[in-house]
């Protein structure tokens, strides 16, 4: 809040989540029209009579609000309180606090022989305390990336939402695991709930959609390779004399070469399957590939779809691939990591059409919709195979209740946090339209951002983005082209090394390129426009 001397100001606690604040008032003081950046911002009115008045989205809306009313302002919206009486008492509450504001984010990343020697991590306290851990989580609090900032572009992911945060301190004071409706009653309740969530928006039948929290898309994906839908007693007797193929798009996330390789399938089992310019998977190469593989003796597994790919965000065609799997009787999995929030979004759900059709699919709250990390599921709409693949019918000294009931039993882990929570706080606190509008808000950006970067001479766009991957080469300036190869990367380097922003970069056959995301709720074309206009300058 900007300083007004007619109120007097009182940090009454701060730590690295929270910020309260006392707030004297005397007759008619008045703060300045002001907006809270990326934190939430809730008052309390103790004392007095205040007029509030909030601007969002060209709308004003005019409040009064006396003794235990409270004020709540959202991101992104301006406000002015003034007092009414001749004397007034406010506390506020913001979420994350006004100190950590993204004005100058830190970017720098030190090296880690310096944080292995560094007192504030240091193990070798000499006087342990409450006290001396506080400060050190302050200190470790500063020295981190700010991966709140609307200028952390490097990712999937940018900033975590209030609602998040405040279901996170109820989750550790809860402290419980996931393995017994016992231990866990109402997180496991939660999770049924946010899985059918995921299945609705699916078109999945509301009765037959299962699911689970994992500790993130690789484990989701992960998941979907296990055997248990092509062959049931690969579960008893592993891959016998078979060797399985797994169909995904040359895009693809590399988590499936990762999961092949634990699942003890090998990671020759990937089957990378070409895609077009835009970098959607080409539906007859699947086909073909398909084909090959059986011809070779492989038996094929899974085809996998990627809805937003990690580097163009490109959405493959799931339709033209369910078809292609019903036909072949092939497990349909959609990677929607990173995509998958388009279901919450009336105007950009066809970008998923063809979903109602798969079986199972992965999603991330924790990238686009700002949930804590990890927020990530495994959900598919048959509702037995999760009992069936990973029930090992022991653990009788645990799970107590019916089978299905002990969510333990469906996961390959004993010991689970209830990550649900987190994504359930989101819809909770925003509504599915909330989710919806942050998606179509960041699409309109993304196309702004586009025409924009179209018009800028030394930028070139690698595709025109479909979502919400920027991917953009940067064209040296004269005297520099022997370095056009690199030019993006050195750039990169640059604008992160002096805190102006963190973007990331890849390369394809002609050099390497920028990939900025937009996913941050409170990211603006003058942001975007900023950092490129510095990529640029010519040092
Ligand atoms: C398409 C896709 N799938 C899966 C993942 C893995 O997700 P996580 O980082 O939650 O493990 C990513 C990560 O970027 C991704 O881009």
């Amino acid at each position: 809040m900007s300083q007004d001397l007619s109120y007097i100001r009182t940090v009454l606690f701060r730590n690295s989540t929270f910020e309260i604040v006392e707030c004297r008032w005397n007759s008619k003081s008045v703060s300045a029209m002001h907006s809270h950046g990326h934190s939430q911002c809730c008052v309390l009115v103790q004392e007095g009579l205040f007029k509030d008045t909030q601007v969002k989205d060209g709308q004003k809306t005019v409040s009064e609000r006396g003794p235990n009313d409270s004020i709540v302002t959202p991101m992104n919206a301006t406000h002015e309180i003034r007092c009414l009486s001749d004397v007034g008492r406010t506390i506020h509450v913001y979420s994350p606090p006004l100190a950590q504001k993204t004005d100058s984010p830190n970017f720098a990343t030190p090296t880690q022989s310096s944080l292995l020697s560094d007192p504030d991590l240091s193990l070798n306290t000499e006087s342990p305390s409450f006290e001396s851990l506080s400060r050190a989580l302050e200190a470790i609090r500063a020295k981190s990336i700010s991966t709140d900032s609307p200028l952390f572009m490097n990712q999937l992911f940018s900033g975590v939402r209030p609602e998040s945060l405040l279901s996170d301190a109820v989750l550790s004071a809860s402290k419980t695991t996931m393995a017994t409706l016992e231990a866990s009653p109402v997180f496991s309740a939660i999770e049924v709930l946010v899985v059918k969530e995921l299945g609705k928006v699916s078109g999945w039948d509301f009765e037959s959609v299962e699911g689970l929290s994992v500790p993130g898309g690789s484990a989701a994906n992960f998941m979907a390779c296990a055997r248990q839908a092509l062959d049931a007693s690969a579960k008893e007797l592993g891959n016998q004399s078979k060797t399985f193929a797994v169909f995904v798009s040359n895009e693809a996330h590399y988590s499936f070469l990762k999961a092949c390789a634990v699942l003890g399938l090998g990671t020759n089992s990937v089957v990378r399957v070409a895609c077009n310019e835009q970098g959607e998977m080409l539906p007859d190469a699947l086909e073909l590939a398909i084909e090959a593989a059986c011809e070779e003796g492989r038996t094929p597994l899974l085809v996998c779809a990627t809805a937003g790919t990690t580097v163009l965000g490109a959405f493959d065609p799931i339709t033209e691939i369910s078809k292609i799997c019903q036909a072949q009787n092939l497990w349909h999995h959609v990677d929607a990591a990173w995509g998958g929030p388009v279901l919450f979004s009336k105007t950009h759900r066809h970008l998923m059409n063809g979903i109602e059709r798969a079986d199972s699919m992965t999603f991330d709250a924790h990238k686009l919709l700002g949930a804590s990390l990890s927020s990530s599921f495994f959900v598919t709409r048959h509702k037995k195979i999760l009992l069936a693949a990973n029930d090992v019918f022991d653990g009788g000294y645990l799970f107590h209740s019916d089978s299905d009931i002990d969510r333990g039993r469906l996961s390959w882990q004993c010991g689970r946090r209830a990550d649900a929570l987190s994504f359930w706080a989101l819809i909770k606190g925003q509504g599915t339209q909330g989710l919806g509008d942050h998606v179509d808000r960041l699409m309109r950006l993304k196309d702004d951002v586009a025409r924009w970067v179209k018009d800028q001479p030394r930028l070139t766009l690698i595709a025109t983005p479909q979502f919400l991957n920027i991917c953009v080469r940067v064209t040296p300036p004269k005297g520099q082209e022997a370095q056009a190869s690199q030019w993006s990367k050195i750039v990169r380097d640059r604008l992160r090394d002096s805190n102006l922003a963190f973007v990331n970069f890849s390369t394809n056959s002609q050099g390497s390129f920028l990939r900025l995301i937009l996913a941050h709720q409170d990211i603006e074309l003058v942001h975007v426009q900023n950092l490129l206009l510095a990529a640029l300058q010519e040092s």
